[in-house]
């Protein structure tokens, strides 16, 4: 437990929330926000490592925002685990508060009737290709807690690295004073980025699954060895992905800072290499820097 922090308080209105973030307000104290939908693991640990380390206060929200799954996606299967995950953040001491709200307090008028932000081109690519609407959901409901928990940073992970670079284009675009920050995959020992939905993962799949990240890490030395046919690259590790019995969405190698095609010309330094894939019932996505 760390021990310069309060034991961990629960908010699940919007009055409490912005009571709690008020009263650290008038003491001058910096806040976080990392937002979440539960389920918490260590990959999720190391988000509220990284806000503990930026700011006085740490707020972490956990809801599971029905905006940005599709009819067909898992939202009702998305696992809710409020109290192990209340019970886990008490336990490691790092974050002041949890902020827990209702569906109908994030969308007052009903999510059908919800104002929403619409997201620019890239939300229509990569991840976005296969799930439209996806980060116009994202957007508008982390806009809301931005503005529900007004903080001063927002912490989020680089497995979700096209969310990362939205929200950040979403914060300058709309102006808003908060910064953002970015914390690096948590992988398990055998390479496999952490996430919640790896435990959809049958246990055939999951000694599959870590060749996602051995693909990604192929990718990354041939760009380092000067290749820069990307085209061919990224088709050769799709198909590497599909014989070890992946389903693959997408593999390609786009620009770190801004998810653009590069132009193939020049060096390898600031591109990223994004990749999704089916296995089972698990979408599994990566991403390596080169
Ligand atoms: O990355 C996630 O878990 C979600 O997309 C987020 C940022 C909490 C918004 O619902």
């Amino acid at each position: 437990m760390n021990e310069s922090r309060v034991p961990l308080q629960g908010a699940y209105t919007m009055s409490a929330i912005r009571e709690m973030v008020g009263s650290w307000r008038l003491t001058h104290q910096t806040v976080a926000l990392v937002p979440t939908m539960g389920n918490l693991h260590t990959g999720h640990l190391s988000l509220m490592e990284d806000a503990s380390s930026r700011a006085d206060r740490v707020v972490c929200s956990i809801f599971i925002n029905p905006a940005q799954f599709a009819p067909e996606e898992d939202f009702s299967l998305y696992p809710r685990t409020l109290a192990e995950d209340e019970a886990l953040l008490a336990e490691q001491g790092i974050v002041d508060l949890v902020f827990a709200p209702e569906e109908r307090d994030v969308y007052p008028f009903g999510v059908e009737n919800m104002v929403g932000v619409t997201m620019p081109e890239l939300s229509s690519q990569l991840c976005g290709a296969s799930r439209p609407g996806h980060f116009d959901g994202v957007a508008s409901v982390v806009l809301r807690l931005i503005n529900i928990v007004s903080p001063d940073i927002l912490i989020l992970g680089e497995k979700d690295y096209q969310q990362f670079v939205l929200l950040e284009r979403m914060i300058k675009d709309l102006q808003l004073s908060i910064q953002v920050e970015s914390t690096p995959i948590q992988r398990e020992k055998d390479g496999l980025a952490m996430s919640t939905r790896n435990q959809y993962l049958t246990a055939d799949e999951r000694r599959i699954a870590p060749k996602l990240h051995a693909e990604l890490e192929r990718v990354r030395n041939s760009l380092r060895e000067g290749d820069q046919d990307y085209q061919a690259v990224e088709a050769r590790a799709s198909l590497a992905l599909e014989t070890a019995g992946f389903d693959p969405d997408y593999v390609e190698v786009r620009r770190a800072a801004d998810l653009g095609r590069p132009n193939g010309m020049g060096s390898c330094e600031g591109l990223i290499v994004v990749a999704a894939a089916w296995l089972g019932r698990a979408r599994l996505i990566d991403n390596v820097r080169v």
